[in-house]
């Protein structure tokens, strides 16, 4: 498999943290109404993410995190502040994003191909195009010679690269990922980072990646925001410095090790974040 890696170089990084605000919050907050009264979920946040950036959000279970995503889909309205994507105000679901959800809701009596063609199809976008499109995105995850097959006759982790694909199908600047790789193995999660990691590299997205693993943030990230319980509040943001690409051997040096440690103390006591 040819791999289109384009690797940072330091120019270009220093570039990228003058690239323009993709995603922007002010204040941004979310009470949920129940009927037992109002839930306060998320304190008001403060963020930039800026175009090409990858960042991850950790944070204890139900501390506002896939709220936190859902809202800046527009698929869930804020109950204060303000919340733009590429300038502009979110206020209904947005559509120059690719999402990806926990499990990778493949529709079983669909091919490979037409799962990820159903991205093209309810978006109305050229057939030919859209194929052609496909056909270059499965070449780069290594899925060539499995269009025709079915969800069923794929592992767990080409499950996950259908969903991927599919998110990137209309190539959306943005990439909304919560817990893809959540119900993978140790071994494929890892595999599926370093794909993870070309895809963004090669396709030059913007990702917003919510995660209950240290190291896979860590691993995969330009910046990891901590949350902390709910009502969930950015506690601290890191930044990453380790060079791109990283391979897995990565997770074996001392500077990764330190940021394991540091991201790790914010939930010690807590003892809900994966192991690996
Ligand atoms: N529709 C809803 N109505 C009322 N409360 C909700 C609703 N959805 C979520 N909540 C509450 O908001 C909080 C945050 O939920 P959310 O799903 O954003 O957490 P999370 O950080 O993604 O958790 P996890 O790591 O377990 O996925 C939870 O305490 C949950 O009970
Ligand atoms: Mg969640």
């Amino acid at each position: 498999m040819t791999a289109i890696v384009i690797p940072l170089d330091p120019a270009e990084r220093a570039a990228q943290s003058v690239a323009p605000v993709l995603i922007e919050g002010r204040g941004v907050r979310k009470t949920y109404r129940t009927r037992d009264g109002d839930v306060e979920t998320l304190k008001p946040l403060d963020f930039q993410i800026r175009a090409g950036e990858f960042v991850s959000v950790i944070g204890p279970s139900g501390c506002g995190k896939s709220t936190l995503m859902k809202m800046v889909a527009g698929l869930l309205p804020i109950s204060g502040g303000e919340l733009k994507l590429s300038g502009k105000v979110v206020n209904g679901p947005q559509t120059d994003i690719g999402i990806v959800f926990q499990s990778a809701l493949l529709l079983p009596w669909r091919t490979v191909i037409d799962n990820i063609l159903l991205q093209a199809e309810i978006r109305g976008l050229p057939k030919v195009a859209a194929r052609e499109r496909a056909d270059q995105l499965m070449a780069m995850a290594g899925l060539q010679g499995f269009e025709n097959k079915y969800p069923w006759q794929l592992s767990g982790g080409m499950q996950q690269r259908v969903a991927i694909l599919r998110a990137l199908l209309h190539d959306p600047p943005v990439l909304l990922m919560d817990e893809p790789f959540g119900a993978l193995d140790a071994m494929t999660r890892e595999k599926m980072n370093v794909e993870l990691q070309r895809i963004w590299m090669a396709a030059g997205k913007t990702v917003l990646l919510i995660t209950h693993s240290i190291p896979e943030a860590i691993f995969l990230s330009d910046r990891v925001f901590v949350m902390s319980e709910r009502p969930g509040r950015f506690a601290a943001v890191y930044d990453i410095d380790l060079p791109r690409p990283r391979g897995l051997d990565v997770m074996g040096s001392a500077k990764f090790a330190g940021y394991a440690k540091t991201l790790r103390a914010h939930f010690f006591a807590q003892g809900n974040l994966d192991a690996h």
